[in-house]
This record gives structure tokens, sequence and C-alpha cells, in this order.
């Protein structure tokens, strides 16, 4: 037991990488990208465009989520690059990787575009969870702590979006 405890790990750097893992790493990445790309144009049109009852609430939340999504994108698009992978130059690239649906249009009542949010927010954090079991098998800790990061902001903003509608 004593020898396993001692025995030194692999890390993201070295030699001993299996690169296929890496690079399904890497694509686990490039898709939160996509998603988070997709998820953030969607929350600033909402923000745009919410009216109603619902304007100031929903209008502040989605300003605190988007801000949130344009930070963590950069940090998603750096750990591609750390892993040795290209990040994308361009949306047309990236859109392909997401699981997420654009919104077309500007005409969602509050409820509509909260609704949605809430759905996006559960399919990013249920992809998220996969992305953290892929940089697990890597014993890739930063990248999951990062995944793990974003999963609790993905939680949280769906009990807030939530508590918005609840009645
Ligand atoms: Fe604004």
């Amino acid at each position: 037991m004593a020898n396993s405890v001692l025995k030194v790990q692999p890390t993201v750097e070295s030699p001993e990488t299996d690169l296929e893992q890496r690079g399904r790493l890497a694509a686990s990445l490039t898709a939160m990208l996509a998603d988070a790309y997709v998820l953030m144009v969607k929350t600033q049109g909402f923000h745009w465009n919410v009216v109603g009852p619902l304007f100031v609430s929903l209008h502040e939340l989605t300003e605190q989520q988007y801000q949130d999504l344009f930070g963590a994108i950069d940090k998603i698009a750096e750990r591609i690059r750390a892993l040795g992978y290209p990040a994308p130059t361009s949306i047309a690239d990236l859109m392909p990787h997401s699981a997420l649906a654009e919104a077309h249009g500007s005409n969602f009542s509050a409820e509509q575009m909260v609704s949605a949010l809430i759905s996006d927010h559960e399919t990013v954090s249920r992809r998220l969870r996969d992305a953290v079991e892929v940089a697990e098998d890597l014993r890739d800790a930063a990248t999951a702590d990062m995944l793990t990061k974003r999963l609790q902001v993905h939680e949280k903003a769906i009990w807030m979006l939530r508590a918005i509608i609840a009645s």
C-alpha cells in the first residue's frame, strides 16, 4: 500500500500521458467552449430584450450571467491551449460542437426566456459532469477543478432562474 501512495502519477504535461485521452479532453473542452458561447449570446440577447414585470430582476441576473460566461470562455480556451491543442478562431468552427440551440428572434416572454435558460444550464451541467470524468480519467486535476467550478456556477444559475419564476 505504501508503494502505491508514493508512486508518482503522470501529470498533464508528462510524456506518459496518453495522447488520445488528451485529445478527448481537448474535444470536451471545445464542446464546453461552444456551449458557453451560445449560452452567453442567448443570455445577453435576453438581457436586452426582456420586458414586463420581471424586467429588473431578469435584466440584472442575465447581466451577471453573460459576464461570467465571457470570463469562463477565456479560461476554457486557454486550458485547451495548455493541453497543446488549438483554440477555435471562428464562430462557424465552434458552433457544431455546441449542444445548445440558438434563440432566434426577440419575441420571447420573460417566462420563456427563463425556461430556455434553465434548460440550457441543465444541458451544460450534464455535459460538464461528463467532461469532469474525462479530466479525472486523465488525472488532470487542474482541468477537473476548473470544470467542477463551472458546474457549481451553472447549478447556481439554475437555482436563481427558477427562483425568479417561482410562485
Ligand atoms: Fe446591459
